[in-house]
């Protein structure tokens, strides 16, 4: 997943984090999102919930970045608890890992994490509707094959 950051682009840019001070990185991996987006955006705090035994990564890559004294980092399990009290919610390359079942229990945990006002920013690659080839294709395989997940499109998100 390091390997494919180049998906984030200018996103830590181009979204508008103005009105946001929390934001609550969902399975964050090795923090390579949530450093972007508190980099571009020196008013906002981070909390990146990742499994024990990947956090180290979240804090390597957090403390290179320069922007560790603004992260609370959170080790726990999305199926059990999300933390609370944040204005953002990026769900990043997330619900790609999962069937349709287990990306609606994870769904259901942030809506009981998050506030009323608070925002889902999910992250993934798009399939195309038509059949044009494109990179997301290839990682639909990818996904079936190595943990029995899929890409979605626009039009499913939209439909749950
Ligand atoms: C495909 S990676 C995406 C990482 C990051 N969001 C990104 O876009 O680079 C999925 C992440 O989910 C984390 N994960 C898997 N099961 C989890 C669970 N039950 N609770 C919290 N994190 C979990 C993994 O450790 C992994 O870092």
């Amino acid at each position: 997943m390091a390997a494919g950051a180049s998906i984030f682009g200018r996103l830590a840019e181009l979204a508008d984090f103005s009105a946001a001070t929390v934001i609550v990185d969902v399975a964050g991996g090795n923090g390579e999102l949530l450093s972007r987006i508190l980099a571009a955006s020196p008013h906002l705090h981070g909390v990146p919930l990742e499994r024990p035994h990947v956090i180290h990564a979240a804090r390597k890559l957090l403390s290179q970045a320069g922007v560790m004294d603004r992260c609370e980092l959170i080790t726990g399990d999305f199926t059990e608890g999300i933390p609370g009290g944040g204005d953002v919610y990026p769900l990043s390359r997330v619900l790609h890992d999962w069937d349709d079942e287990r990306c609606a229990a994870i769904l259901r945990q942030c809506a009981e994490a998050m506030p009323e006002h608070a925002e889902l920013l999910i992250v993934e690659r798009l399939p195309p509707e038509d059949d044009s080839p494109a990179l997301a294709l290839a990682w639909d395989v990818h996904m079936l094959c190595n943990v029995g997940g899929r890409e979605r499109t626009a039009a499913h998100y939209g439909s749950c």
